[in-house]
């Protein structure tokens, strides 16, 4: 199977993800299938495709967390497979596990790897979002598979926002700060760490002054907000205007959300994960790379 401009498209969504598919649909102006899908009273899932996919090109879209999720894309993948569609892109806007992306102790799979076979086992071509470990990609080893950046929609977010100033939360991600900056048209920098005394930690940007300013702090994944809580407290002590945490994927763990709105004077993620803060959608950046691979898709 191949991808082809001349197929037409489809687009499925599974429940972690219906409404970045059908941000997809629209900006790629194909259908978007009715799925159904109910939990069963012993909590198996139960998916059903309410429309014929023969000869389509199927985009399914689902992101892998939580680990319901996983188990949902597996049927949905079976189901689309049985209606022998021309082929399949597999898109996964958070793509779970990517942090075990090698085995820390003797004894552990490599989980990045086992989603990857599993994905690419059912797949024609692969789509991610700011991918954790760029190394998830490269066990894609038998089709196409790409990482693609939230960072411009971030940055054009971020502009609308009155934003001054980005800050990555620490050097090794100071490039993706940079990037979403750019867009912006302000500065960057990181956040350094600094013990003062045995309790206390300091941190600040290493070289720009964020007194009277509006800071984004922008993160790939926020979990339990541990890390921009901290930071966003520091800074407001620094004498920051307003500071604004952006994530690519907002797991947001526990009451993560309301610790940080207590902390932040705003918190935004995008529609990798669906909750009440992913008001930046990444549909645009998942429709670029598919019609870049296949060209403009024909509408059914
Ligand atoms: C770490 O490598 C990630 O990029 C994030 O900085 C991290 O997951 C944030 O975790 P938390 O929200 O729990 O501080």
């Amino acid at each position: 199977m191949s991808l082809s401009a001349t197929d037409s498209m489809h687009v499925v969504g599974g429940s972690a993800s219906r409404k970045l598919a059908g941000e997809l649909s629209k900006s790629l102006g194909v259908s978007l299938s009715e799925v159904e899908v109910k939990r069963f009273p012993d909590d198996e899932c139960y998916v059903r495709i309410l429309d014929n996919l023969e000869g389509e090109h199927v985009v399914v879209v689902q992101t892998a967390w939580p680990d319901t999720s996983i188990v949902e894309l597996m049927l949905l993948h079976d189901a689309v497979h049985d209606m022998n569609p021309s082929s399949v892109t597999t898109v996964v806007p958070y793509f779970g596990y990517a942090r075990q992306d090698k085995r820390f102790k003797e004894g552990e799979p490599i989980s990045a790897r086992a989603l990857a076979r599993m994905i690419q086992a059912q797949s024609d071509r692969f789509i991610t979002v700011d991918v954790h470990a760029s190394s998830v990609i490269g066990w894609f080893d038998q089709i196409p598979a790409q990482n693609v950046s939230a960072h411009a929609e971030i940055g054009k977010f971020l502009r609308s926002r009155g934003v001054e100033m980005v800050l990555s939360p620490d050097e090794g991600r100071k490039e993706n700060a940079k990037r979403v900056a750019d867009v912006v048209g302000c500065e960057s920098d990181f956040l350094v760490k600094e013990r003062v005394d045995g309790e206390t930690v300091r941190m600040a940007p290493k070289s720009l002054d964020s007194a009277g300013r509006n800071v984004a702090i922008v993160d790939d994944i926020i979990s339990t907000g541990g890390t921009i809580v901290k930071a966003s407290e520091q800074l407001r002590r620094q004498g920051a205007a307003k500071v604004i945490a952006v994530c690519t994927h907002g797991v947001f763990a526990s009451n993560a959300i309301p610790r940080l709105r207590a902390a932040c004077d705003e918190v935004h993620s995008t529609d990798t994960i669906e909750n009440p803060t992913s008001a930046i959608t990444v549909a645009p950046e998942i429709a670029r790379a598919i019609v870049d691979a296949a060209g403009p898709p024909k509408a059914t």
